[in-house]
């Protein structure tokens, strides 16, 4: 088998730590003797062993000079917090063939970890695959590179060009398969789902992922509500029941005495009313938005990619600031349209 073919398996392990790692990367490592795969790991959860670290802890086997080990991201070679290098086990289990996906764009890293290993005498092939590895860690790559998550903008529109029926109620714009495409692709890929508090105050959604396909994660991403005045009704579904303690509502500090008292109300049920500053146009102060979202917060650790879902207002403050990296439209067909 090619180098390729296993790093795409590192990248398929690597995927099942979406939504578990934060701020950390997606990665998956595997061992390969005479051509075929005898390990392999993946990071599981923030603050968990990295996979090629947990690879070696677990594969008590002599390892041979012949043997490759895969990993779609740089091995780490700086300590952080409790934990160790990735290059030092490497090293002490005398892996001699490394094959990487892309270098860590983590300045801590960037491209030492490769170069360490190489002055051992570890023979080190890399990037292989480098697209596709950059593609699945958009999140981390963003965090490292813009200090913001990953952003996607993802909206509906008929052929005609219409968003809402004319007095702002909801109008079913895209067909079911549709739905289950962007439920499958977009929510359960991203690790936040944010609206204005316009959209929760004309369609009520549930923002959730609702999916068919078992094999996919099903984990909800954060809901994320920018309300610099807390108009958001506390009788919506995102604030009401088990949802509101996935639920994070982002108001202006200079909130007044009701706003406050509605803030308690909902911090009773769970639900994270954060207060940020506001910028003169009355936008929320972008670094400390992001600055936010990297804590952790209602089971995530740091958000690494946003789904930014409606409606014009947000879509408007998201584009004139570039704040888009991929915009995803879904255009209804006529015969869908009301
Ligand atoms: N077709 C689609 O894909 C789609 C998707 C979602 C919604 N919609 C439709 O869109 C309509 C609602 O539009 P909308 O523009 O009111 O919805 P919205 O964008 O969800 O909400 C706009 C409000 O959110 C707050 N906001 C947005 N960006 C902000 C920022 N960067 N900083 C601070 N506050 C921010 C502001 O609240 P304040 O006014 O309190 O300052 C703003 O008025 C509805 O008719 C809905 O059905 C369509």
């Amino acid at each position: 088998m090619h180098h390729e073919s296993f790093i795409h398996r590192c990248l398929e392990l690597a995927a099942l730590g979406r939504k578990r790692t934060g701020t950390n990367p997606l990665v998956g490592a595997l061992l390969v003797r005479n051509g075929l795969l005898i390990a392999e790991a993946w990071h599981e959860e923030f603050g968990g062993s990295h996979a090629e670290r947990l690879l070696l802890q677990n594969f008590e086997q002599e390892i041979r000079s012949t043997d490759t080990l895969y990993v779609n991201l740089e091995p780490c070679c700086h300590e952080e917090k409790k934990t160790l290098p990735c290059t030092s086990i490497l090293l002490e289990r005398g892996v001699k063939r490394v094959v990487v996906g892309m270098v860590d764009p983590n300045p801590k890293v960037a491209g030492q970890g490769i170069a360490l290993l190489r002055s051992r005498g570890v023979q080190v092939v890399a990037p292989v695959e480098r697209v596709p590895c950059e593609r699945l860690n958009r999140g981390f790559v963003s965090l490292m590179t813009k200090a913001r998550p990953w952003i996607t903008l993802h909206n509906a529109r008929t052929l005609d060009g219409r968003i809402a029926n004319a007095d702002g109620s909801p109008l079913k714009i895209t067909s079911p398969q549709q739905d289950a495409w962007a439920h499958e692709h977009l929510r359960a890929m991203h690790d936040a789902i944010l609206v204005g508090v316009g959209t929760i105050i004309a369609d009520d959604p549930q923002l959730t992922v609702r999916l068919s396909n078992t094999k996919v994660d099903q984990i909800n991403p954060l809901r994320i509500v920018l309300d610099p005045n807390l108009r958001l009704p506390l009788d919506t579904k995102i604030v009401t029941g088990k949802a509101a303690r996935g639920t994070v509502i982002v108001c202006a500090e200079s909130l007044d005495a009701a706003g406050h008292a509605r803030k308690a109300l909902l911090e009773e049920r769970g639900v994270v009313v954060a207060l940020l500053p506001l910028h003169s146009d009355g936008h929320f102060v972008w670094d400390a938005l992001w600055e936010y979202f990297r804590m952790p917060l209602q089971g995530f650790h740091g958000i690494a990619s946003v789904l930014v879902e409606g409606g014009p207002g947000v879509w408007q403050a998201f584009r004139g600031a570039g704040m888009v990296d991929e915009e995803v439209t879904l255009v209804g067909s006529p015969t869908m349209s009301h």
